[in-house]
């Protein structure tokens, strides 16, 4: 098959680790005889500096005629002042809003030979296997108004979490339709019993769980989620939740898996066109260093063949070649307990899945 993959590296270790995710792209176009075509454009910082807006009119365009894009990740300490006007993150909202990505897709699975490198016990977490489905364009990163004022003496500051029926209703029923596909167990999670946004999301997801009587529905509040995700992350299936609760319990659930680093995700919405990036961020700290994870950027590419450009056979092979690498003990520094451990660089353990992949 044609594609056109838009590459947006970002800030950070998002060039690092999005070269790694288009070698492998690469290797899998020869191996299965599919003809990728791969155009970079600019966001977040780099793109503040070179034009002074997080997301130029030509990255967008870009990015609404490719067939799917890879981003690695936005940010840094350079752009970071809370006064800026501009800031990086807002090219990725930006993207997100524009492109109605509205479902973000996080896999959290716990790979054996990886369970020790978490702080949680490994007893805890075998067999962990969790899809977050986390509504990514409305809530509070999107609610009006938002704004911050002068009152009396001192400063005031307001955001808004606000849903609608629809926003709702469209992430739910997907979250319905992949746990079909999975153990059919779905999970929503809200704060029911304080927020209004949140007793709309339970009565919706109660009324889109009438439409699938094969899948089993319950809710749960988000601060019990959060104690869960440790005490007993086995027992959840899909998760599906509102933007901020998805933010901050995919972080948490990350230390499941033992790395920020390993983790992918998709952003979808009601085309075949997504966005996929790694859930960690640009990682400043060991920007350029060639220490970063790629991982979670090339399993970010094995969501982009499935979901985007449904090449099944092609992205169950480089989850298995992950999955063969990892087990032959191939680590960065993020997947090691000590220091007198081996490990390896990001452009290594990229080389390593490409070579995994040709047997
Ligand atoms: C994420 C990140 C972003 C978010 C930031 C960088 C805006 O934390 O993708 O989880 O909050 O959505
Ligand atoms: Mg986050």
């Amino acid at each position: 098959m044609k594609a056109t993959i838009v590459l947006l590296p970002g800030d950070g270790i998002g060039p690092e680790v999005v070269r790694e995710a288009r070698g492998v792209l690469e290797t899998i176009a020869a191996r299965f005889g599919h003809a990728l075509t791969f155009a970079e454009h600019l966001i977040g910082g780099a793109a503040i500096d070179a034009t002074g807006d997080p997301l130029p009119a030509a990255t967008l365009a870009a990015c609404r005629s490719a067939d799917a894009v890879l981003l690695g990740a936005v940010g840094g300490p350079k752009w970071d002042d809370p006064k800026a006007r501009v800031r990086p993150e807002q090219g990725l909202l930006a993207i997100r809003k524009a492109l109605g990505l509205y479902a973000n897709l996080r896999p959290v699975r716990v790979h054996p030979a990886l369970a020790a490198v978490s702080p949680l016990k490994a007893e805890r977490i075998e067999g962990v296997d969790i899809l977050f489905i986390r509504e990514l364009t409305g809530g509070l990163y999107f609610g009006w108004p938002r704004f911050r004022e002068e009152v009396g003496d001192g400063r005031r500051a307001v955001d808004t979490l606000e849903y609608t029926e629809q926003e709702i209703r469209r992430v739910v029923t997907l979250a319905f339709q992949l746990a079909r596909t999975r153990k059919k167990r779905v999970t929503s999670i809200d704060k029911a019993n304080v927020l209004e946004s949140s007793r709309l999301w339970r009565e919706i997801a109660t009324e889109v769980a009438a439409g699938f009587p094969d899948v089993t529905l319950e809710h749960q509040l988000v601060d019990s989620c959060a104690m869960r995700l440790v005490t007993a992350a086995r027992t959840f299936d899909v998760i599906v939740t509102e933007n901020m609760f998805g933010d901050i319990l995919t972080d948490e659930a990350a230390v499941l898996a033992g790395s920020l680093g390993l983790l992918p995700s998709a952003s979808l919405g009601d085309g075949t066109r997504g966005l996929y990036e790694p859930i960690h961020g640009s990682a400043p700290d060991i920007a350029g260093q060639g220490i970063a994870n790629p991982i979670g950027t090339i399993l970010s590419a094995a969501m982009l063949l499935r979901h985007s450009l449904h090449l099944l056979e092609e992205a169950d092979a480089i989850e298995r070649a992950v999955r063969e690498v990892i087990a032959a003990g191939a680590r960065t520094p993020d997947t090691v307990l000590d220091s007198s451990q081996k490990t390896i660089s990001t452009s290594e353990l990229g080389a390593a899945v490409r070579s995994a992949l040709g047997h």
